[in-house]
């Protein structure tokens, strides 16, 4: 590096590593990785990936431990839900040992950028499969490019850990009740974008969406699932427009071991006048603190964080997540894979 990033101040954006890695899979098969530091591709001016959204993705993050040694978080759940988005969207799916070589190959390629200890930041993962070959009728690719880039990433609301504003809009949704939302597909996160944009231009950082068929239900937050604390409950909701969140799952586990109740189940917009915490939880948004949810067709406000600060529950919930990630606590549910 030419001068050293501050790692301590960096956002959620994209800046360049030493390489990427990459298989193309033609003519039945997966070939060789090849190690590569272009941060372009060459792609068909017919490719199924640029015609017929043909692109699904994950994201998965390493941390620096107290001990230096580097972890992946729960690679493998990722190597396995990125299957499932393969098949949902009629892509070749990428073998595990495949994935799980690649993503440790570029996270040990690019160490050097994996931020240090105590910085708060992360090295992002980003896996990306997209259809390559030539189609105008609408088929699935016979060729595929599967790559993965990473790159440095600090929070990825701006405010941290500090309780943000979310609003509901009737006007959208991001998924159809039987699309594409339960698989990490590049459509759905266009679809999410003039909402998006929407809200932050009204000062919301992210869009609380409603279940498309009945809007009677929560789905997810934008690009994170949701949960929320009742009565000493965690509870998130059951649906299958959204994402399998990891970090949800994870949490889900956490909140057991502490002695908490876990439900999932469909959560009514009503109930939010019920709940003391809630929260948006993903790879980037870790555990986003909501201080309110406004609905913005009715005008109508749930406050949850009264007080303005993150609730006791998420910021346990929170602190232990990270503490597993940096090695500072045992993992015993195994969820790290350490970088040799
Ligand atoms: N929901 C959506 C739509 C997402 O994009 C993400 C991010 O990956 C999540 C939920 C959280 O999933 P995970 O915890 O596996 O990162
Ligand atoms: C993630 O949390 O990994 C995501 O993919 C969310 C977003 C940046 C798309």
């Amino acid at each position: 590096m030419e001068k050293e990033l501050d790692w301590g101040n960096l956002s959620f954006g994209y800046i360049p590593t030493d390489y990427n890695v990459r298989c193309y899979y033609r003519n039945g098969q997966w070939g060789e990785i090849e190690v590569s530091s272009s941060e372009t591709i060459n792609i068909h001016i017919a490719a199924t990936a640029l015609h017929y959204g043909q692109e699904i993705f994950e994201g998965l993050k390493a941390f620096r431990g107290k001990d230096g040694k580097v972890r992946i978080f729960r690679l493998e759940e990722n190597a396995k839900r990125i299957i499932e988005s393969a098949k949902g969207i009629k892509m070749q799916p990428i073998p595990v040992e495949l994935f799980t070589e690649m993503v440790k190959k570029v996270v040990k390629l690019n160490e050097r950028f994996v931020p240090p200890y105590g910085s708060g930041a992360s090295l992002y993962i980003r896996p990306l499969e997209i259809g390559t070959s030539a189609q105008v009728g609408v088929k699935p690719s016979q060729e595929y490019l599967f790559l993965i880039l990473v790159t440095p990433v600090g929070p990825y609301f701006k405010e941290g850990f500090r309780p943000t504003n979310i609003c509901i809009m009737r006007e959208f949704d991001r998924v159809a009740p039987k699309g594409t939302g339960r698989w990490k597909v590049g459509g759905n996160y266009a679809a999410s974008l003039d909402a998006g944009e929407r809200a932050h231009s009204m000062g919301y950082s992210a869009v609380l969406y409603l279940d498309p068929k009945e809007k009677k239900y929560l789905d997810e937050c934008g690009p994170a699932n949701f949960f929320a604390i009742k009565d000493g409950k965690y509870i998130t909701p059951a649906s299958e427009s959204i994402l399998p969140s990891i970090t949800n799952m994870t949490l889900q586990q956490l909140a057991q071991d502490m002695g908490l109740e876990v439900e999932r189940r469909h959560i009514t917009l009503e109930e939010l006048e019920e709940i003391q915490e809630a929260a948006a939880c993903g790879t980037a948004a870790v555990a986003s603190p909501i201080a309110e949810i406004d609905d913005i067709d009715t005008g109508k406000k749930y406050v949850i964080a009264k007080d303005g600060n993150p609730g006791p529950v998420t910021t346990a919930l929170y602190n232990k997540l990270r503490a597993i990630q940096l090695g500072e606590e045992e993992d015993i549910h195994s969820w790290n894979t350490i970088v040799e």
